[in-house]
This record gives structure tokens, C-alpha cells and sequence, in this order.
């Protein structure tokens, strides 16, 4: 294998704390309260969201891996010859592995993650399981523009891969200009495998986010207890409980933090008051069905070349396209 070089200090990755501190601070002073989903994902949240992934009620992960088992070598032959791989995120190293299994001569694998440990443990696996793959991580937000490491040898195209219905923490209009975004990213003949989860009785989707053993609250209150340590807050964790709804309406699952009193918290120099049951909104999970998520990418220039299901219907894969380009630029057959 050949990775290249890259220079991983935790200093570096994180933002400052005064970056920190005034998103926080700025999410305290909206009405209502609000703060964005990525700050869960400190080393302990991203363990704790390793072990939600486990819980019975938590059918997404187990749904996308039955995916890829089921439709990983399709996938792949439709993708084509000589493709570099960029993944969005690098969490997901089973599935990747599912599905870099069945590509055909890929060029490169990019993942591209913000914490530095998933990183260098997805490199490590897979430069482990593929010795011949060319992986050449960048550290970073995936939410910014990229520059994409030159590849080893030139592709045929780039597939921008983004599991996990990650998509789903985003709202509509976040979600399309990300899809923009990766639009340009993967340039003229590229594509977008992107995984989502589908509609469905709101009995299913909710207890999978309020499983019994009682993980996903810890996930959530661990995010009070990352601001405590890196901006200093006194968020008091035990008077805070986690609260996860469907709301059908919009699709998506809300979670928030709720304060069980009356109380003031302190951040920085701010003074922030919670009243009793007073909710804070932490983050949305979007649920989409075929429809819905074809009009998204349509927002976004794109659309479905081909969609994909588990065997229970629960979860989906996408591969997305520019919008207009398949008939002039159909992925060229497999000898
Ligand atoms: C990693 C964003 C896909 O929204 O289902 C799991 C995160 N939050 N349980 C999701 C999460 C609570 C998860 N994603």
C-alpha cells in the first residue's frame, strides 16, 4: 500500500476554543436553544456512537450492512473501472471494506474525517486488507470545499462515498448545498453513493433512538460534559435529560436536551437562563423516502442513476449523478 504522509496533531484538527466557545455560545443565545450535532462527536461520543450502532432498536447500521452484503458487487459495476474512492467521514470502515471488496481497479481511497484516531485506524484497516490500495486520507471537514490529494494515476471518475445517512443530520436546504457541493467535488463524469434512511412507522424510528439500555441519552448528555471540559461551562449533566420525537410532519427525528428546572448556566462570560422542561434541540435525523430523497439530489443538480434497499426496506443506497448526464455519459460497460 502507500499512504501518504500526513501530519495528525490534535491542535491542529480541533477548532480553537474560543471557536468553540462562541458557537456554543451563540446556539444558547437562539430562541429556541440549539446546538449543532457534530459537537457530540468528541473520542467518548464517537465510542458511545459505536455502541448505539450495537443496541437492538438501532436498525440503521445493521440495515446498510445487510445493504451492502446483498448489493456491494452491483454497486461496484456500476461505479466502473478505475474509480477514486473519496468517503465522507471515515467511521465506516465495514462497509467500505464491503464495498472496495468488489471495485474494479480503483485508484485511490480518500477518506476524509475530522478526528484524527478514526482516521488513522480506517487507514490502518484497510491498508491492512487491501495491500495494493493506494489510500491517501485528508484530515478535515468534510462540510468545507476540499482539496482532493492528487491521485496516483488518473481515474476514469470520482465517487464521492457518504454512508451512514449522515446526509440525515442535515436540514433540507443544509443538506442540498452539501450535495452542491459534492457535486463540484467529484467533477463531470462523477458520482455520489450516499447512504439514507427511509420513512417508516414512527414506532420503529423512535425507539431506535431511545433504546432501552439507555445509550443514546448518554451520547447525547456527553455532549454537556465535552463543553464542560473543553469551554469550561457548568452545564449541571444530572439535570438534563435526553428527549428523541418523530416528528412525521417534517420526517425527522428531533432530539433535545432538556432542563428538568429552573436554572442558569454559566459559559465563558455568558449567563444563560433554563427554565423547567425548557428543550434545547441538539439534532435532527431526516428521514426520507424515495421521493423525497430524489427531489433533494434534484435540488442539488443531481439525480438517482440507481437506488438500492436492505432486504427489510429499511435503509437505502443511492448512487447520484449530474442531473442530464446519463444518457450522454452512461457508466461504460464491464468487460
Ligand atoms: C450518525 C447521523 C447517522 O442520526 O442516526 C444516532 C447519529 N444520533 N443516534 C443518526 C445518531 C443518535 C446518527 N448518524
Amino acid at each position: 500500500m502507500s499512504v501518504q504522509a500526513f501530519d495528525l496533531r490534535d491542535d491542529d484538527r480541533r477548532p480553537p476554543a474560543d471557536d468553540l466557545i462562541e458557537v456554543v455560545q451563540r446556539g444558547l443565545r437562539a430562541r429556541p436553544k440549539r446546538l449543532p450535532s457534530w459537537l457530540f462527536y468528541d473520542e467518548r461520543g464517537s465510542q458511545l456512537f459505536e455502541a448505539i450502532c450495537e443496541q437492538p432498536e438501532y436498525y440503521l447500521t445493521r440495515c446498510e450492512v445487510a445493504l451492502m452484503a446483498a448489493h456491494a458487487a452491483e454497486m461496484a459495476d456500476v461505479l466502473g473501472e478505475d474509480v477514486r474512492l473519496v468517503e465522507y467521514g471515515s467511521g465506516n470502515a465495514l462497509k467500505t471494506h464491503m464495498l472496495l471488496e468488489h471495485m474494479h481497479a480503483p485508484v485511490s481511497y480518500v477518506p476524509v474525517e475530522i478526528s484524527p484516531e478514526p482516521l488513522r485506524r480506517s487507514v490502518q484497516g484497510l491498508s491492512e486488507r487491501f495491500p495494493a490500495l493506494s489510500v491517501q486520507p485528508l484530515p478535515g471537514d468534510f462540510t468545507r470545499a476540499l482539496r482532493l490529494p492528487i491521485p496516483p494515476r488518473a481515474p476514469r471518475r470520482t465517487v464521492l462515498y457518504f454512508p451512514g445517512s449522515t446526509i440525515g443530520n442535515f436540514e433540507v436546504r443544509e443538506a442540498s448545498n452539501l450535495l452542491r457541493k459534492m457535486r463540484n467535488e467529484m467533477g463531470d463524469g462523477g458520482g455520489i453513493l450516499i447512504g439514507a434512511d427511509l420513512k417508516k412507522d414512527a414506532a420503529t424510528i423512535e425507539a431506535a433512538y431511545n433504546d432501552r439500555a439507555g445509550i443514546t441519552a448518554e451520547f447525547t448528555l456527553n455532549m454537556l460534559v465535552r463543553l464542560n471540559r473543553e469551554v469550561g461551562s457548568d452545564f449541571d449533566i444530572g439535570a438534563f435529560r435526553h428527549h428523541a420525537h418523530y416528528n412525521a410532519m417534517a420526517g425527522r427525528i428531533e432530539t433535545f436536551l432538556v432542563s428538568t428546572r429552573d436554572q442558569k448556566v454559566r459559559v465563558g462570560k455568558q449567563q444563560v437562563s433554563f427554565t423547567a422542561e425548557e428543550a434545547m434541540q441538539v439534532e435532527y435525523s431526516c428521514k426520507y423516502s424515495h421521493a423525497d430523497f430524489a427531489a433533494l439530489a434534484a435540488k442539488a443538480g443531481l439525480e438517482v442513476a440507481q437506488g438500492w434497499m436492505d432486504p427489510l426496506g429499511m435503509f437505502a443506497v443511492y448512487y447520484l449523478v449530474r442531473a442530464g448526464s446519463r444518457v450522454r455519459d452512461a457508466a461504460p460497460p464491464l468487460r
